[in-house]
């Protein structure tokens, strides 16, 4: 069955979905996207990632407000591609459109939409047993609050943590830790939680959302400022999370065995406690 997609209004095989070499997403990565989970056939968490979409379109001031249609659209290439009621992904990527290179935005322009969905299991080998991550420099931009397709510094930190047989890459920026290249990055030291707090640094996480409604209603404490990365020695825990990496456990970070080496009491309850909020979700 060829993989259907959407672009720009149509419903077409991926083999005949072509992209003006034009594109502004192409030539300048002058786009957004967003990545929303499906748990059972129902989108987790999905006014939480229209509004980021919506944030993120503001803020590089995209012209497109009709959002509304997304909800059908997903519903739709799920179905078409044999993944309805399943574990499954939809990307979302829209850019400014196409037009002769020019730096500035161009006048008349409409943007470029696309969209697919892919098979997105958890990982629970991963889950189980944690992972082990990196840290590297955080050399990107510091509007990291905005979902750009401009993902450059990502995607060399992830392959420096490939290489390294680690699944995620750990940004440190002036001396504190910021997020992962893919993923939200938490710690636990004496049962507090402590992450980044939201701002030009990092990009707000959805799961990290549903975290701290979690901690709020198991009374766990949970305290939003940036972790020194000198501190990271010391914490008893360590997590990655996000719409994919769900709530993943750290064991290991460089050649520093986290904790006791397993994953800790919090992040498990944690999430436990996520899963529990997507199987009884439909949650939106
Ligand atoms: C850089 C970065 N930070 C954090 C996250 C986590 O965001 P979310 O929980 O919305 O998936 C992601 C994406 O998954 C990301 O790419």
């Amino acid at each position: 069955m060829a993989e259907i997609v959407y672009l720009n209004g149509n419903f077409i095989p991926k083999n005949e979905a072509f992209v003006s070499p034009e594109d502004r997403g192409f030539n300048f990565a002058d786009g957004i996207y967003e990545v929303i989970k499906y748990y059972g056939g129902k989108p987790f968490r999905y006014a939480d990632h229209m509004d980021r979409l919506r944030r993120s379109l503001r803020e590089i001031s995209i012209d497109f407000d009709d959002l509304n249609q997304f909800e059908v659209v997903f519903q739709t290439l799920l179905e078409q591609n044999g993944l309805a009621n399943q574990e499954a992904g939809v990307y979302l990527q829209i850019s400014r459109g196409s037009h002769t290179r020019i730096h500035q935005f161009p006048e008349n322009i409409k943007p470029t939409v696309y969209a697919t969905v892919f098979p997105f299991s958890s990982k629970w080998d991963q889950l189980e047993n944690g992972v082990k991550v990196i840290t590297t420099e955080d050399i990107r931009w510091l509007r990291c609050d905005i979902k750009s397709i401009s993902l450059l510094p990502n995607v060399l930190a992830a392959e420096k943590a490939h290489v390294q047989n680690a699944v995620e890459a750990i940004f440190i920026r002036n001396g504190i830790v910021t997020e992962g290249s893919h993923s939200s990055f938490m710690a636990v030291k004496n049962g507090v939680v402590y992450t980044h707090p939201d701002s030009n640094l990092i990009l707000p996480g959805i799961t990290k959302i549903v975290i701290r409604e979690i901690c709020r209603e198991n009374n766990i404490r949970l305290i939003e400022e940036g972790i020194l990365a000198a501190e990271l020695v010391n914490m008893d825990e360590m997590m990655v999370i996000g719409t994919g990496s769900e709530v993943t456990p750290v064991v290991q970070m460089d050649d520093m065995m986290v904790g006791n080496g397993h994953p800790g009491s919090v992040t498990l309850l944690l999430q436990d406690k996520f899963f529990e909020k997507n199987q009884s979700s439909g949650v939106k």
